[in-house]
């Protein structure tokens, strides 16, 4: 492994919706709503740490930051120890909701000791995606958010014999998601704690289906999403953890006939909307895309106040590495 050769690195990480139903960790979106860090080596061993926006005054400001253990477990994958440093992280992605904020935090952080580490490709220096993928995953623990993180747009990823595996498939460009994000937080490990350790054959059986056809929604077939996102492995189990978002949701579905789930282990509820064929062109030329934004003010009526109802659309790029600005 080469020795570092830059000493300051901006990474800016998508926020990430996992699940979509029934591909629980396996499916997951990359949306626009970004946290951005820099990273900038010290003289000496001291690791300071900054934090703006979503977890200013909760989040460590030491060594115990996930960035900087994400950090340290790619220098000790290299066979180094990690240096002193500054980070400085501008958080946009709220916690604990489902967005996948520890994702963009491990992502950022690999992808930024990857980077001071020689960008993983020996050849070019370029940053190396799929080495970022294989540890993020590995110290995230399912790889449904940390996929797209890295690579953008909408990813399948799964664990093969020896290593992580992705493959990310264009989404439909008709595809409008809006995000209803609540003031409650939920833990993803309480969440999980919520499972069931086996499911009926018939639920396995029906969530297979539709995790089948929910791939074919996503990237061609959105009039399909309404049935696509249907799921019998997880949302109703976790329900009694979340139920406005569970009433939401609920409500969505049968009045509304809108394809809205839990966003990963929630309590964000994603829903999945989508314009006709014919309107593709005309939108792209008009931003802000005003389905998105009236799909958002009637999801606003059924909520009320207390939720946040956020139009974003499908981040194409992943994580981007940069030089800091000053
Ligand atoms: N697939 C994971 C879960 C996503 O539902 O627990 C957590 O972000």
């Amino acid at each position: 492994m080469p020795r570092p050769r830059r000493t300051a690195v901006h990474v800016r990480t998508p926020a990430t919706s996992a699940n979509l139903g029934p591909g629980f960790d396996a499916l997951g979106l990359a949306l626009e709503l970004y946290d951005e860090i820099e990273v900038r080596l010290r003289d000496d061993e001291r690791v300071v740490v900054e934090v703006d926006g979503e977890g200013a005054g909760e989040l460590p400001q030491d060594e115990r930051h996930l960035v900087v253990r994400a950090m340290r477990e790619t220098f000790e994958a290299a066979g180094e120890r990690l240096p002193g440093l500054e980070l400085r992280c501008r958080n946009r992605i709220p916690h604990g909701r489902g967005l996948g904020s520890s994702a963009a935090a491990i992502v950022a952080g690999v992808s930024a000791a990857t980077t001071l580490l020689g960008g993983g490709d020996p050849e070019t220096g370029e940053l190396d995606r799929d080495r970022v993928f294989q540890l993020a995953a590995d110290i995230e623990g399912h790889p449904d958010n940390v996929a797209p993180c890295v690579h953008g747009g909408f990813a399948i990823a799964w664990r093969g014999e020896k290593a992580w595996r992705v493959l990310s498939v264009p989404p439909s460009p008709r595809l409008r998601p809006v995000v209803c994000i609540p003031g409650e937080r939920l833990s993803t490990e309480r969440a999980r704690g919520l499972l069931p350790t086996s499911v009926p054959h018939g639920d396995a059986a029906f969530s297979a289906g539709r995790a089948a056809l929910l791939v074919a929604a996503v990237s061609g077939h959105p009039e399909l999403l309404f049935e696509a996102t249907e799921d019998r492995l997880h949302e109703s189990y976790r329900a009694p953890a979340m139920p406005a978002s569970a009433e939401l949701i609920r409500t969505l579905r049968e009045r509304d006939r809108l394809a809205a789930v839990v966003s990963g282990a929630g309590p964000t509820v994603l829903v999945l909307g989508h314009v006709p064929d014919a309107d593709v062109e005309t939108d792209r030329e008009r931003r802000p895309v005003q389905n998105s934004d009236d799909l958002a003010d009637s999801i606003q009526e059924r909520t009320g106040t207390g939720w946040h109802i956020r139009p974003l659309r499908i981040d194409p790029a992943g994580v981007c590495i940069s030089s800091p600005r000053s």
